[in-house]
């Protein structure tokens, strides 16, 4: 990847670029990724057209807002004292009281410093992470004009998983990198409105297989979990290895095996 992701995302699947690049389809017309987070294969591959879908609002904010206007975006970054007092005043505040340009900096500024990189709420939806050792690198005004020079053809669907697959269309590739159940399930990750449980997942899986049977290409990448493997028999299975950053010790942030799957020969 050329650059760190606008967002820094717990669940990113950066150290996986090299194989989903690889594992892409040969050609597809538009790029679709309805659970985006910091999208960072969107990022690595730069597709011409794109529909980005995830169900945190506030995600799709970020993308809206460097969409729509970067260099205030940039300014509101600019604003903010890189200090713990700054984060918990941040975090404190109500976003909704913010505008588009000022919600899209307080997330950007919030992820690059929170514990982790995970995004975690309260029942009430407030971010309730405790800051982390030091802020990462914020994205420059250079690298914001970038971004919205990209996403300026990309659709961008603040909503669950359904309504940005419901766009898709023959010829479309589809890559799918939904939540693992069952870390959600304990952890809250991803906020109240991101649980994803085996009802989710298993109307996924039922979508993957009838996009894929619409001529469209699909890929997923999960940890590895045979039950779900022989869900999607008949796809092609690419065991791979990466270091979950989701653990909240950092001993516990072991290789563990991924899986990523295709509904076509790869
Ligand atoms: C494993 S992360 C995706 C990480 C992403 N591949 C990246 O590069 O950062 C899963 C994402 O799914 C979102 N999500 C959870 N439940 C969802 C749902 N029902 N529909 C759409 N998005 C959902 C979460 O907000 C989170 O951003």
């Amino acid at each position: 990847m050329k650059k760190p992701t606008i967002l820094r995302w717990a669940g990113s699947k950066a150290r996986l670029i090299p194989d989903l690049s690889r594992l892409a389809p040969k050609k597809y017309s538009r790029y679709v990724e309805p659970f985006a987070g910091s999208a960072c294969l969107y990022f690595a591959l730069e597709p011409q057209i794109a529909i980005l879908g995830d169900i945190n609002a506030q995600v799709i904010d970020v993308y809206r807002a460097i969409r729509s206007d970067p260099n205030s975006v940039a300014d509101a970054l600019e604003e903010i004292p890189k200090t713990a007092d700054a984060y918990y005043k941040l975090r404190a505040q109500d976003p909704s009281s913010l505008n588009l340009s000022q919600r899209a900096a307080r997330l950007i500024f919030l992820m690059k410093a929170c514990f982790n990189g995970v995004y975690r709420t309260n029942l009430r939806g407030e971010f309730n992470v405790p800051m982390g050792d030091r802020v990462y690198a914020l994205p420059t005004r250079k690298h914001l004009i970038e971004t919205h020079q990209l996403i300026q053809n990309a659709h961008l669907v603040s909503g669950d998983f359904r309504e940005t697959l419901a766009l898709s269309r023959p010829g479309d590739w589809v890559y799918m990198d939904p939540p693992y159940r069952k870390i959600d399930r304990y952890r809250g990750e991803y906020g109240y409105a991101g649980r994803f449980g085996e009802s989710e997942m298993s109307l996924l899986i039922d979508t993957a297989r009838e996009l894929a049977s619409r001529g469209i290409s699909v890929t997923m990448s999960y940890a590895y979990d045979e039950a779900f493997v022989r869900s999607l028999s008949g796809w092609s299975v690419h065991l791979v290895s990466a270091t979950r950053s989701v653990a909240s010790k950092a001993e516990f942030r072991l290789k563990v095996p991924e899986v990523i799957l295709t509904s076509y020969l790869s």
